[in-house]
């Protein structure tokens, strides 16, 4: 059985000071959720903020990209999986679309970033999904299947064993059109059958496959009914404590 995953993204929202007021609200409504794995990741300067707030729940923090290697160097403004780590997350977003779209972020860097936070001991959320124009273009597998390829099926098995990945429509984050459950659960088992192919059949089963994209209080319920939906990322809806945990608490 797979556990869910159910996290959150920030983006760029929130200070050290307003992480902490989030948290106090928050961890109270969540203090009896055991059936799913929780996860929120601020902006880096919030980090420790979290990390201290969280300490002693099953929250854990993350962070939302990372350097491609963990030894340190001339790389301003840049971050190793290693020093997030020690900064205390357990989780990196890696290849979100919004990094590739503004950041110039491809499957091949997210493929050498999802490495270093392997090494580091993080556990990578991966992201991938297609554009509006591709999914109208009926090229969503084929997209679904460059990104597969180029950053993710270059891992080893015992590198795969341990990722997450996010499936997230760019069409879906931020829109408030979110993705119906049944074409979520499309791109969900085509994405559990290309891990199948590469990884095996009990790689691919042990594999968990969040949505992303618009997921609120209202709709997380029929996304999570589907097979192969196995949790969330959260972007806008995660800022509130009470919808995230509404979220969490479907
Ligand atoms: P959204 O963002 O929930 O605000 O649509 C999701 C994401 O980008 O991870």
């Amino acid at each position: 059985m797979r556990t869910p995953l159910i996290a959150g993204n920030w983006k760029m929202y929130k200070t050290p000071a307003e992480t902490k007021e989030f948290f106090s609200r928050f961890l109270p409504l969540v203090e009896k959720s055991t059936h799913a794995d929780i996860a929120i990741c601020p902006p880096f300067v919030d980090i420790a903020a979290a990390v201290e707030a969280a300490a002693g729940s099953r929250v854990g923090i993350g962070a939302q990209n990372c350097y491609w290697q963990n030894k340190e160097g001339a790389f301003t403004g840049e971050v190793t999986p290693a020093m997030l780590k020690a900064a205390g997350c357990a989780y990196v977003i890696i290849g979100h679309s919004e990094r590739r779209q503004y950041f110039g972020e491809t499957d091949e860097t997210v493929l050498r970033r999802t490495r270093a936070a392997l090494e580091a001991g993080l556990t990578p959320i991966v992201c991938v999904g297609e554009l509006l124009e591709e999914r109208e273009a009926g090229r969503t597998n084929e997209v679904l299947q460059r990104q597969f390829e180029g950053g993710i099926a270059g891992l080893s098995a015992e590198e795969f064993a341990r990722i997450v990945i996010a499936y997230e429509p760019v069409w879906a984050i931020g829109t408030g059109k979110v993705a119906t459950p049944e074409t979520a659960e499309e791109a969900h088992k085509f994405l559990r059958s290309l891990a199948a192919a590469k990884f095996g059949k009990a790689a691919a089963d042990a594999l968990r496959i969040l949505y992303g994209g618009s997921v609120k209080p209202d709709n997380i319920r029929g996304l999570m009914a589907q097979p192969d939906l196995d949790g969330a990322l959260v972007g806008g809806a995660s800022l509130k404590p009470e919808d995230f945990a509404a979220i969490i608490n479907f």
